[in-house]
């Protein structure tokens, strides 16, 4: 089966198709809406995705027939509403064009699940970090369950601020991480986890004081070496607890090269295996969207155009994940 898939949640509008089986991707289209100025202003980039929304297609259309798509998936939530709409308008209207099924998808599940058809990770600790979210998770049965979280922001969130108060630009990880390669010295930086929470409110806070006392390498060092020790280690700990060895980061922070590094180390160091793949997909794109569509569409997910209202703050936990056998081969 073929499944397009369209991604409008946050910044990018994205257009991609996989066929199944074996996984295979045919198609990656992207077009990313970058703020002139501040953070994503909704309005802004849902007139961006508006803009884009036909010149993706064609370019999409040139590489693919669409005669042969079987699916229509596009993401239903969480994001924002005004972008959301866009995608949801585009998938109706082709889903009606086809006449083939609409598939609403979970843009976390879509961003974890692209990370375990591209790893062939059978039974992994997740930790899913973006822009929106920062989450320890793991599939139990029929469950995606959350073991830790952020209490605050979400370490994307964090960088993001960061970089925009210190003039970086947005988004701020790509900028973040390549000045941090240019130091090595570590500002003392709160380290704020409990249990497998952990928190990142008060290292904005000491930062955006540092900020012109310090310099922005240094800043952009500790920053990653502090946020990012937390994050492993509360990985680290979930997986301690179940006593699972395979590990895999999903969310656009997981483009981070240091991130993945000190993944792989602290894999090494307790015998288990981080599952890694090509940093473009780690970035909100829309093949994990019509991956998404299949794995949801093989569930038995169908959606009527009259029911197909978007959901901007669809939590995870109300959705169901595959069973691991779609990944044992
Ligand atoms: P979600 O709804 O999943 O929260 P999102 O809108 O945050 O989605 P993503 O593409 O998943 O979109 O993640 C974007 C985040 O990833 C931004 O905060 C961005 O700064 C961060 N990011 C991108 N590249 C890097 C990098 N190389 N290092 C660190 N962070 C990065
Ligand atoms: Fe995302």
């Amino acid at each position: 089966m073929t499944c397009v898939g369209i991604e409008s949640t946050a910044h990018t509008f994205g257009i991609g198709i996989v066929k199944y089986p074996p996984f295979q991707i045919l198609c990656d289209v992207r077009r990313v809406y970058r703020p002139v100025s501040g953070g994503i202003h909704p309005s802004e980039a849902a007139k961006h995705h508006m803009e884009k929304a036909v010149d993706a297609l064609r370019e999409a259309a040139s590489r693919v027939d669409f005669r042969k798509i079987d699916i229509v998936a596009f993401a239903r939530g969480p994001g924002l509403g005004p972008c959301l709409r866009v995608g949801a308008a585009l998938a109706r209207m082709l889903s009606l064009k086809l006449e083939k099924p609409l598939v609403g998808v979970n843009h976390a599940a879509s961003h974890i699940n692209i990370a375990r058809v591209l790893t062939k990770a059978i039974n992994p600790v997740i930790l899913y970090v973006s822009g929106g979210n920062t989450q320890v998770l793991h599939v139990s049965g029929d469950k995606y369950v959350i073991l830790g979280e952020t209490e605050d922001i979400a370490v994307g969130n964090l960088i993001d601020v960061f970089a925009r108060k210190a003039g970086l630009g947005f988004p701020g990880g790509p900028r973040v991480m390549e000045l941090a390669s240019k130091s090595n010295r570590l500002v003392k930086l709160p380290y704020s986890i409990k249990g497998m929470n952990v928190s990142f409110s008060g290292m904005l806070t000491m930062l955006e004081r540092l900020i012109g006392r310090e310099s922005v390498e240094d800043l952009c060092f500790s920053l990653q070496e502090t946020a990012f020790s937390m994050l492993i280690e509360v990985s680290e700990r979930a997986m301690a607890m179940l006593g699972v060895n395979e590990f895999i980061i999903a969310g656009g922070v997981g483009a981070n090269m240091r991130l993945r590094q000190m993944a792989g180390e602290m894999c090494r160091e307790r015998n288990a295996v981080f599952k890694d793949y090509p940093p473009e997909y780690y970035a909100d794109n829309g093949v994990m969207i019509a991956w998404e569509g299949v794995v949801q569409y093989l569930l038995g997910e169908r959606l009527s155009i009259e029911d197909s209202i978007v959901k901007p703050r669809w939590r995870i936990t109300d959705v169901k994940p595959p069973p691991a056998r779609l990944y044992e081969n």
